[in-house]
């Protein structure tokens, strides 16, 4: 992670292109006037936004109800997302979008589909109603468990029509995980597929769930996507085809009438402690701040092929390959498999052939690109992209330049975004017709958002010292809380300072006010944009039955920003060595998954810590980053503890 000392050192700024400006959805002027607006009056631009961006079956009555820590947007207001991303684009005045592309989609073995919003609409409404038929009532959670295909995009769409909060697994995610998941959320139905493609082979899924449902007893059915053809065991009575099921559904089925603050989904994240947090969002103010936020800062116009990376499972699928972007009529290309399958060309050759505009896309795989050489975008014409993003981590100033150059040709601006699961849309971010960048810097805080820098106590920091990020007021895509535990959505965002959130990342502002995130201040890793517990970590690592104890941390990795690295105390008589740090590694995939696989693992005889027995982390973080001169070690336990660690073997 860069420090403050070499960020201060950034000098270089970009304006944004005459050409760009005189064309934006928010140009200089429309920025700032949103901008004074959202400073003076955040209810009064938020109420603008949602009346301009989102329609509403009713209206709402109050804009704001703020009962610290809990929020409530246009209170009474009535509307449904899926007609707002689907039915408001086929009829009245924007009937013409019903044979324009919502999702164009292409599968790592080079397949592809496109749904037009028409198309969209009709499967939306045939898999509503096979939901209905299989007993789904509103409010009641379907659990999602899928590849990216576009039966993905349906089931969710499908899920918000009839009012069901949808909790999507990401595919990456062990059969562990996915059954606690279930079972916090208390799904009734899951939806998987056989499988998908990535790397070249078809991988499965459904046996995941089938082992997930062992135990999660509140799951009744389970819809099966067929993808990769490969033989797969089906329950009687419990398992069903997706395509059966379809064949015989109606394509009449009118969306829910539902209220402003009616829950949309449950979205599973990472903390401080061994179990994710489930973070619930709701439909009115989520949909006006990433309809909003899309427009502005993707500018999303009719023409645009509009490309974000990211996986559906993630935050970033939800608000900004679907909602988002659907919601503004957009066309959302949606991407299967691996950047480097069949060559490490593969990205630059779709948006090439597929004459992609927008690309939005994480940190890790811009450095990936950086490793794998110049030649393989320099091979293809990137002319269609006109504006390009990044989400997910901080980006070091030398792979912005990089994307600048190399991607955008120096013409592309670039929007590096902050945000967060927890914040539902785009928080921090340069608008890019209005705000001049800065390779590194998230810039400004949208319009409507108030972000600030503040110390423990609470006290505002001046520029450029580094302090906590805080946002002062509440915001219409903000969380509701966390699923079934209002005490600890209290304690994790709402305790540090009174009635301010906290987001948990560290940052600094320069002299032009302008924020420049540092990242995460708690134990929390961000590996590769992904967030993982180092607890979540550590609890797996335990549970197998040659360890005694285990402490993980963070480093810095050039690729994926950090690397896992753990720490582990083998039982006593147990060996250490390569196949226990084997055996490790299938424990830590067996109970998350294959992301949070430690990259390095080190042996040690005692963790070391502190008098009243806390592992001693930053001493660790140190050890694990090679560092020389570590810091103040007086309150060891045990100091011979330190110098065997320095010694441990690495795996
Ligand atoms: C980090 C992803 C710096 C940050 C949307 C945050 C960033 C965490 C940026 C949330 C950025 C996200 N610059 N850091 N542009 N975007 N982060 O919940 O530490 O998966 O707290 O949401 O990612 O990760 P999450």
């Amino acid at each position: 992670m860069p420090d403050i000392e070499s960020l201060l050192k950034e000098t270089r700024v970009f304006k944004p292109a005459k050409e760009f400006s005189r064309q934006a959805n928010w140009n200089k002027k429309t920025t700032a006037e949103y901008r004074k607006l959202g400073d003076k009056n955040p209810e009064r631009f938020w109420a603008k936004m949602a009346k301009e961006n989102v329609s509403w079956f009713a209206p709402w009555k109050k804009t704001l109800q703020w009962k610290p820590p809990f929020a409530k947007w246009f209170v009474g207001g009535k509307l449904n997302v899926s007609y707002n991303c689907l039915d408001r684009h086929i009829e009245g005045e924007n009937a013409w979008r019903r044979n324009k592309a919502a999702i164009i989609w292409e599968g790592e073995p080079g397949d592809s589909r496109t749904l037009t919003y028409g198309e969209l609409h009709r499967e939306v409404c045939k898999f509503a109603n096979v939901l209905k038929g299989l007993g789904v009532k509103k409010g009641e959670r379907v659990a999602l468990y899928m590849p990216m295909v576009p039966e993905l995009a349906i089931a969710m769409l499908a899920c918000t029509r009839i009012g069901a909060p949808h909790s999507i697994v990401f595919g990456g995610f062990s059969a562990e995980a996915l059954r606690d998941r279930i079972n916090d959320a208390g799904a009734k139905v899951v939806i998987t597929s056989d499988g998908g493609f990535r790397r070249g082979a078809p991988f499965e899924l459904k046996p995941a769930v089938d082992e997930a449902c062992e135990g999660a007893d509140c799951v009744d059915h389970v819809v099966v996507v067929k993808r990769t053809g490969e033989e797969t065991a089906m329950k009687a009575g419990r398992d069903q085809w997706w395509h059966e099921l379809m064949e015989g559904a109606s394509a009449n089925c009118k969306p829910a009438r539902l209220d402003a603050e009616h829950p949309l989904f449950i979205l599973y994240t990472s903390g401080t402690t061994g179990s994710p947090k489930g973070i619930l969002h709701t439909t009115g103010g989520y949909l006006t701040h990433v309809t909003t936020t899309a427009k502005a800062i993707f500018d999303l116009k009719e023409t645009d092929t509009y490309w974000c990376t990211a996986d559906i499972g993630w935050i970033t699928g939800h608000s900004y390959v679907v909602y988002g972007i659907l919601a503004n009529g957009a066309t959302t290309f949606m991407y299967e498999g691996v950047p480097t399958h069949p060559g490490p060309d593969r990205f630059w050759e779709m948006i090439d052939r597929w004459k992609v505009t927008i690309f939005y896309t994480a940190p890790t795989a811009i450095r990936t690109f950086i490793r794998l050489g110049d030649e393989h975008p320099k091979r293809h014409d990137l002319s269609s992209l006109r504006l390009l993003g990044s989400v997910g981590e901080p980006i070091n100033p030398e792979a912005w330049m990089w994307y600048h150059r190399v991607i955008g040709n120096k013409r592309c601006p670039i929007v590096d975004t902050w945000w967060q699961t927890e914040t539902g849309g785009i928080m921090i971010t340069p608008l890019p017709g209005a705000v001049d960048t800065k390779p590194g810097s998230g810039t400004l805080a949208f319009p409507g958002i108030h972000a600030t820098i503040l110390d423990e106590e609470g006290k505002e920091v001046a520029a450029p010292n580094g302090g906590l990020l805080a946002i002062t007021r509440p915001w219409p895509g903000m969380l509701r809380g966390i699923w079934g535990d209002p005490k600890r959505y209290r304690e994790t965002y709402w305790s540090k300072w009174k009635d301010i959130y906290f987001p948990s990342d560290g940052a600094h502002k320069d002299k032009s006010s302008y924020f420049w995130i540092m990242g995460r201040i708690d134990d929390v890793m961000n590996i590769s944009g992904h967030r993982i517990g180092t607890m979540e970590v550590e609890s797996a690592i335990v549970s197998h039955a040659d360890v005694a104890e285990a402490a993980v941390v963070g480093r810095p990795d050039e690729i994926t920003g950090t690397a896992i690295v753990a720490f582990v105390t083998p039982k006593s008589g147990v060996d250490a060595g390569s196949a226990l740090a084997d055996k490790v590694r299938k424990q830590v995939t067996r109970e998350i998954g294959a992301i949070a696989k430690p990259k390095e693992i080190r042996f040690t005889d005692a963790l070391p810590k502190t008098r009243s027995g806390k592992i001693m982390r930053r001493l660790l973080r140190d050890i694990a980053a090679g560092k020389e001169g570590i810091g103040d070690t007086s309150t060891l336990e045990d100091f011979s503890v330190l110098a065997k660690i320095r010694e441990s073997d690495e795996d």
